[in-house]
C-alpha cells in the first residue's frame, strides 16, 4: 500500500504561560520542572533595564541555584554560544532559563544543543539536526515580535562565513514560555518597530508558505489583525497596556505559526543581510517584506490575497501590488528606512548575499523558488 505524505502537517508548541506578572512564576515553574541549577541566558540591556534581578531572586526563593551569563550580543555568535555552554558545563548546571529578546533566547538554544549533543553550535545548521534534546527551557521574552520563546528555530551568527544560520528542529521548542506584556514598557520605540516588523513578517511568510495549513493560518491571520493598530500605539505610548498586551498575543500567534508552517524569501535574504552587515534583523525584514512579496504574491492565489487583505484592512484595486505598497508604507511610518544601506555594498556583495540566501533553509517553503538575479534585484528594491 502506498502512501501521500505530501499532505501531512503537524504542530508542535510549548507550555505557554500568558500574561501581566507571568515572570513572577518562573520559580514555581522551575521547581515543578526539577530544576536545581539554572543558567540564567541575558543581556546587559535587559540586565539593566531590571527584568533579570528578580527572576534570580524569586529562582532563589524556590532553592534553585543560578549561573547569570550575559556575554550575548544582538545576532548573537557561535563563539558567544560556545563560552554559554562552556558555562554551563564548568557550572554543573542542569537547567536553562533566557531572559530577553531574540538574541538571548537564541543563544539560549544554542547553549542547551551543545550542552546535550557536545561538538560545536555551527554543527546542528539545518533542518532536524539535532539528536538528543536539550535541557530543561524557560523563556521570559522582553520584546514582542521575535517568537523564539515558542518556536523551534534559534538563528546563530556564522562569524567566519559573515552569514546567519538556523538551527530548526523539534529539540528546540522551549518546555515553557512566560509571556509577560508588562517587560515591553521599557523597548525603546526603534526595538519595538523593528520587533513588531518581525512579527508582521512572520505572520505574512507563514501564510503564504506552502507548508501553510488551517491551524498556522489562523494564527497567521489573527497577528496581521492586531499588528496594524497595536504597534503604532506600542512604539509612540509603551504604557498603553492594550496594546502591549496585542502585540504580545501578535508574536505569539506569528511565533507559532511560522514555527509550523516555516519561512520564507524575507528571512532567507535577511540571514544573509544580517550577517554580512550586523544588521538588525527586524528592520533587515521590515525591509525586504514589501519588495520579496511583490515577487511572491503572484504565486499566491487571489482568495488567500483576499483574507490577506481584509485582515490589515487594505480594500480596493490589485491586492498583489496594494499590499506589498501597504507594507513598505507602513514600517516607514513606524520610523524603518533604508537610508541608503545598498550603497555600502558592492555588486560582487550583492550577488554573494542572494547567493547565501538562496540555500538558507527558509527558502525550501517560499512559494516559488527565486533565481540568484532575481534575489539582486529584490535586494536592491530594499536597500537602494
Ligand atoms: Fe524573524
Amino acid at each position: 500500500m502506498t502512501h501521500d505524505f505530501e499532505e501531512l502537517r503537524k504542530f508542535v508548541a510549548p507550555e505557554i504561560l500568558f500574561g501581566d506578572d507571568a515572570r513572577a512564576l518562573c520559580g514555581a515553574y522551575a521547581e515543578r520542572i526539577g530544576m536545581r541549577r539554572v543558567l540564567v541566558v541575558t543581556d546587559p540591556g535587559v540586565t539593566a533595564c531590571g527584568w533579570v534581578e528578580p527572576v534570580l531572586d524569586d529562582l532563589a526563593e524556590h532553592g534553585i541555584e543560578t549561573l547569570v551569563f550575559s556575554d550575548v550580543s544582538p545576532n548573537p555568535r557561535s563563539a558567544q554560544v560556545m563560552r554559554g555552554a562552556s558555562a554551563y558545563q564548568e557550572g554543573a548546571c542542569d537547567a536553562i532559563v533566557a531572559v530577553g529578546g531574540g538574541s538571548p533566547m537564541d543563544c539560549a538554544k544554542g547553549i542547551g544543543v551543545v550542552a546535550s549533543n557536545g561538538g560545536h553550535v555551527l554543527d546542528y545548521a539545518g533542518v532536524d539536526r539535532v539528536v538528543v534534546p536539550m535541557p530543561p527551557l524557560i523563556c521570559i521574552p522582553t520584546t514582542a515580535g521575535t517568537g523564539a520563546d515558542v518556536s523551534q528555530f534559534a538563528i546563530i551568527t556564522d562569524e567566519v562565513n559573515r552569514t546567519k544560520v538556523g538551527l530548526i528542529s523539534k529539540s528546540l521548542v522551549p518546555d515553557l514560555a512566560l509571556v509577560d506584556p508588562t517587560v515591553l514598557r521599557t523597548m525603546s520605540a526603534e526595538l519595538t518597530a523593528a520587533t513588531g516588523m518581525d512579527a508582521m513578517v512572520h505572520a505574512v511568510e507563514a501564510f503564504v508558505s506552502n507548508a501553510s495549513w488551517e491551524m498556522t493560518d489562523n494564527l497567521a491571520l489573527a497577528a496581521v489583525r492586531r499588528i496594524p493598530q497595536a504597534l503604532p500605539v506600542c512604539c509612540t505610548d509603551p504604557d498603553d497596556g492594550p496594546s502591549r498586551r496585542a502585540m504580545a498575543l501578535a508574536s505569539l500567534d506569528a511565533g507559532l505559526a511560522f514555527s509550523n508552517a516555516s519561512l520564507g524569501a524575507v528571512h532567507a535574504l535577511a540571514h544573509a543581510l544580517g550577517g554580512r552587515l550586523d544588521a538588525s534583523h527586524g528592520e533587515c525584514n521590515a525591509l525586504l517584506l514589501g519588495p520579496v512579496m511583490r515577487h511572491n504574491f503572484r504565486y499566491v492565489s487571489h482568495e488567500r490575497l483576499e483574507l490577506l487583505a481584509e485582515a490589515l484592512g487594505v480594500s480596493g484595486g490589485s491586492y498583489a501590488e496594494n499590499i506589498p505598497a501597504w507594507f513598505d508604507e507602513f514600517r516607514a511610518s513606524l520610523g524603518i528606512y533604508s537610508e541608503d544601506q545598498g550603497t555600502v555594498l558592492s555588486e560582487s556583495d550583492f550577488e554573494s548575499i542572494a547567493r547565501t540566501a538562496s540555500v538558507d533553509a527558509c527558502m525550501a517553503t517560499n512559494p516559488y523558488r527565486p533565481s540568484v538575479p532575481q534575489l539582486v534585484e529584490i535586494l536592491h528594491d530594499a536597500l537602494d
